[in-house]
């Protein structure tokens, strides 16, 4: 990424994060959303870690692919744990600072619970938690959040496409990109511009 670009997306996160500071002085406090929040947050950590160890277990059976997949999966959830820690602490929540310290089982169960837990996330988890930031009007929040549950539905389809193909991903050769705004990781990019945010493809973070 050049100068230029990452001054662009400093100032782009800067504005985001603004926003979510200006909420903070008119935020309500709502129970409900903050409960919400602070349990998916701590999910998007347990990912974060969970995903690393899939990454190197899949590597480790020869399915390299998939561990490119999972470090993409790495990167989103980093992506979308921010997100949440800044709108939990616009609630006047304090986000946990560690997740969990997984272990990880076979490269086909692992992409059979990621898929499992993103689909959760785009149907469920989501979804409530638009509800509830809907109710109290916050629509710094809404659009976060449905960022975020536009991203996860992506994901679904990657690991289920890798399920489906397992063998065939055994083959790395795929760049995924990562958007540091939405989080939806990508297999290719085909648009110049994320799908879901309009994030120029050159701020994304590529991984292979
Ligand atoms: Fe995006």
């Amino acid at each position: 990424m050049d100068c230029s670009r990452r001054q662009a997306l400093r100032i782009g996160l800067a504005a985001f994060a603004g926003g979510l500071a200006a909420r903070a002085n008119a935020a309500s406090g709502n129970p409900e959303l903050l409960t919400g929040l602070l349990k998916a947050h701590e999910q998007k950590l347990d990912e974060d870690a969970r995903y690393t160890q899939c990454a190197l277990k899949a590597a480790e059976e020869g399915y390299a692919q998939v561990a490119a997949l999972f470090r993409a999966s790495v990167a989103s959830a980093k992506v979308h744990s921010r997100s949440l820690a800044s709108l939990i602490k616009e609630q006047g929540g304090t986000p946990k600072a560690d997740g969990a310290k997984p272990t990880a089982a076979s490269t086909k169960d692992n992409l059979a619970v990621a898929a499992k837990d993103a689909s959760y996330e785009a149907e469920t988890m989501y979804p409530n938690l638009i509800k509830e930031a809907q109710a109290e009007n916050n629509g710094i929040a809404v659009r976060a959040l449905s960022y975020a549950k536009a991203a996860v539905t992506e994901h679904v389809k990657l690991y289920n496409s890798a399920l489906d193909h397992l063998e065939e991903w055994k083959v790395a050769g795929k760049t995924f990109y990562v958007c540091p705004v939405c989080g939806i990781a990508t297999m290719g990019m085909s648009t110049e511009v994320c799908p879901i945010c309009h994030t120029p493809k050159g701020m994304f973070t590529k991984i292979v």
